[in-house]
């Protein structure tokens, strides 16, 4: 008997509550170029043939979310909203993956992405799953850092102790994408060995267990929103591809 083809289920942590954009609503809701933030990833995963369901992790507390559900109408069967949350992305993504269980075997792809970066499109989302889809232990969508890098002594007043050679270094977006059961498993062990704090992406997570994600060239456009100048930018980016 053949086994089914793995299939690609987007995770969508938004259970943050935006502290360093500091807006009047957690910002994922905040409206961007005439849509709420949290609606461009859900669209572009809804539009996409090769996304079976897409599962969006809020918190039990999250007062915007019915309201949110209220105006989408084209969300229907391929998206669902999972109340459980927790304190750290990380918590918010684990425990999205303990709640989807029973809909996700082993191998199945789980593509876990920030609700605050609108920038994902069509095409950016094709070239990280086809590049992944027959790999042995998955990856992330990532840049290669080009500007200087400082390491400073101090946070109020920095001031320079090295420069670091920037050569191999890459910045991490999102989607990540690994397979169920590597990814359930790694988060877990990392929560066992008190780290869980300190990750803040899955990659992280699997680097751990001695693996080495595979890097996929991402898009400047797919930043995450951070601060609040970030949100101007990203409305210019996001009216030019309406
Ligand atoms: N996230 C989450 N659960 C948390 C914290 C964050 O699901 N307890 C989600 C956010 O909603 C966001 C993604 O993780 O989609 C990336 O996190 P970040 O940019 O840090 O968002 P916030 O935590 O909301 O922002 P801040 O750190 O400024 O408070
Ligand atoms: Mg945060």
């Amino acid at each position: 008997m053949n086994t089914p083809a793995p299939r690609c289920f987007a995770l969508i942590p938004a259970a943050g509550v935006g502290a360093r954009l500091a807006g009047a609503m957690p910002k994922q809701y905040m409206p961007l170029a005439g849509k709420p933030m949290l609606q461009y990833a859900l669209d572009t995963f809804a539009a996409s043939a090769a996304i079976a369901h897409t599962f969006v992790v809020v918190s039990a507390a999250d007062a915007y979310i019915d309201g949110f559900l209220a105006t989408q109408r084209q969300l229907t069967g391929k998206t669902s909203v999972m109340r459980c949350g927790g304190g750290t992305r990380q918590e918010s993504v684990r425990n999205g993956l303990q709640a989807i269980r029973k809909h996700a075997s082993d191998d199945d792809w789980i593509l876990v992405h920030d609700a605050a970066r609108p920038g994902l499109d069509a095409a950016l989302l094709d070239t990280l799953i086809t590049a992944l889809r027959d790999d042995a232990v998955g990856g992330l969508l990532a840049l290669p850092v080009v500007d200087t890098l400082k390491r400073c002594t101090g946070k109020k007043m920095p001031r320079v102790q090295e420069t670091i050679p920037r050569d191999a270094l890459w910045a991490a977006q999102t989607p990540q994408m690994f397979r169920y059961a590597l990814l359930h498993r790694a988060l877990k062990e990392a929560q066992a060995q008190g780290c869980a704090c300190d990750i803040t992406d899955e990659a992280s997570a699997i680097e751990m267990l001695g693996l080495q994600p595979k890097l996929v060239h991402g898009n400047p456009r797919n930043f995450k929103i951070t601060l609040p100048h970030d949100i101007a930018l990203a409305a210019s980016f996001l009216q030019g591809q309406e």
